[in-house]
């Protein structure tokens, strides 16, 4: 039976990443993707990098593309009741900033490099199931061209997403799942049309939240509050437009527009599994946790758990040692719970509260009282800024506090 050392299912950011941190230290895996690489090289999700995702795909020879072509953001705006603020982030957290790149292109990026290293992707597997995962010798199983394949490991990282068949593959009990759902669904937009904005703008309307975020030049992403369960062919293009126009207009400004090239709704919620680990099944990025897409936190998450993951492996096959794999979960927990508070509030901060929501009228005040205390205090825009550009606290990672 083939054999590798680290088994990774799923090649989104999280696989991905780590096949490569192992790769430069050393370590044989291989990578099972349910889908095809044109699919995933094309599949638009996420956009904005915090800085330390940034140096650290720098860091380790992957970013050489996104350093080039990725756009370096400094601010972001909010506008409320046609007002505008823009808060430094960068100014406010010693300088750091973001960078705009699609997560396909990324994702691209990642395959690209590794194929070119002659590493394994297996694309289009179907029925991947592992195995064996509470023993010494977890196996995956998957069928490719109709054939059916297994796969010995040492270790098993379940990097499949938040629908994916890793976390399925734990015993029942053995987890728990924390769940929390938002009264907010985001119908998500892209548009062949240039930017109207050098810098991403939150803004809070009565008739609800609207985001104009960047991609390209030529396409923007915009983000509109929607009701959870609408259905996004329900939203006609001229009805989308009228309500960006509406809700993000500000005197002096325009809003181009252009044609819509893909409509989506995304519901806004939290699901956190703790542990992340079961035997030597390691699950990481969306496999184990997803936020509200607000604070725009899920992909940089992903490769923040392959680093603690992959620096655990390294220590564990280069000495033997198992205390990284065995705190791996309460490591990474700190951030994802750090990312859940933060990306909750910062998504009540900016929705329009549900009509029949008990104090409605009360929240909306605070609502403003909020957001101008973030965009005119340094204290509560510093505090912004640390978890919107990606906190780093170095001691409380290592369990050190
Ligand atoms: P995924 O990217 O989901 O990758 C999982 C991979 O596993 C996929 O390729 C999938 O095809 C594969 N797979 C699934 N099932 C199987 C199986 N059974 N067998 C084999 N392979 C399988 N995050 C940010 O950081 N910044 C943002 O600006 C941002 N904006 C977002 C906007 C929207 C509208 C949405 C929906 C999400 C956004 N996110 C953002 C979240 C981000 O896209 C995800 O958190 C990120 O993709 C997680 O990466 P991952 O590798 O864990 O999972
Ligand atoms: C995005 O680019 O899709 C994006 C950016 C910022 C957010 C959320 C989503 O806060």
């Amino acid at each position: 039976m083939p054999k590798t050392q680290v088994g990774i299912i799923g090649a989104g950011p999280a696989g991905l990443v780590l096949a490569h941190l192992l790769a430069q230290q050393g370590i044989e895996s291989v990578v099972i993707e349910k889908h095809s690489r044109d699919y995933i090289e094309h599949r638009v999700r996420a956009g904005l990098l915090e800085h330390r995702t940034v140096e650290l795909l720098d860091r380790h020879g992957l970013g050489e593309r996104m350093l080039r072509e990725g756009a370096v953001h400094r601010g972001t705006e909010f506008r409320t009741n046609g007002e505008r603020y823009r808060l430094p982030y960068s100014d406010l957290y010693g300088g750091r900033r973001m960078l705009v790149y699609p997560q396909q292109e990324l994702v691209a990026d990642l395959v690209r490099l590794r194929l070119d290293a002659g590493a394994p992707i297996v694309f289009e597997a179907a029925d991947v199931m592992p195995l064996d995962i509470e023993g010494p010798q977890p196996r995956i199983r998957y069928t490719v061209d109709g054939q059916a394949e297994e796969l010995d490991c040492d270790i098993i990282a379940g990097c499949d997403g938040f629908h994916g068949v890793s976390r399925d593959a734990v015993p029942p009990g053995a987890l728990n799942f924390y769940d929390q759902h938002l009264p907010f669904g985001w119908l998500g937009i892209l548009a062949a049309v240039g930017p109207s904005t050098s810098e991403i703008i939150y803004a809070l309307h009565d008739r609800g939240f609207a985001g104009h975020m960047l991609r390209t030049d030529t396409v923007s992403r915009f983000y509109l509050q929607c009701a959870p369960e609408d259905d996004p062919n329900d939203w006609a293009d001229d009805v989308i437009w009228d309500e960006l126009q509406r809700r993000l207009a500000t005197p002096g400004w325009t809003l181009s527009e252009g044609p819509i090239i893909e409509k989506t709704v995304a519901e806004l919620r939290s699901f956190v599994t703790e542990p992340m680990q079961y035997g030597r099944l390691f699950l990481a990025g969306d496999a184990a946790h997803i936020a509200p897409p607000t604070g725009a936190k899920g992909m940089n998450l992903a490769i923040a758990d392959v680093e603690v993951l992959a620096g655990a492996l390294g220590d564990w096959y280069l000495t033997g040692d198992d205390v990284g794999l065995q705190s791996y979960s309460d490591t990474c927990l700190r951030r994802v719970w750090r990312v859940q508070e933060f990306s909750t509030w910062m998504s009540w901060m900016l929705h329009r509260p549900p009509d029949d929501m008990p104090g409605a009228a009360f929240h909306r005040k605070m609502q403003e009282a909020r957001l101008e205390y973030v965009c005119t205090s340094t204290a509560a825009g510093t505090s912004f800024a640390e978890n919107y550009v990606g906190i780093e606290w170095p001691a409380i990672e290592a369990g050190k506090e």
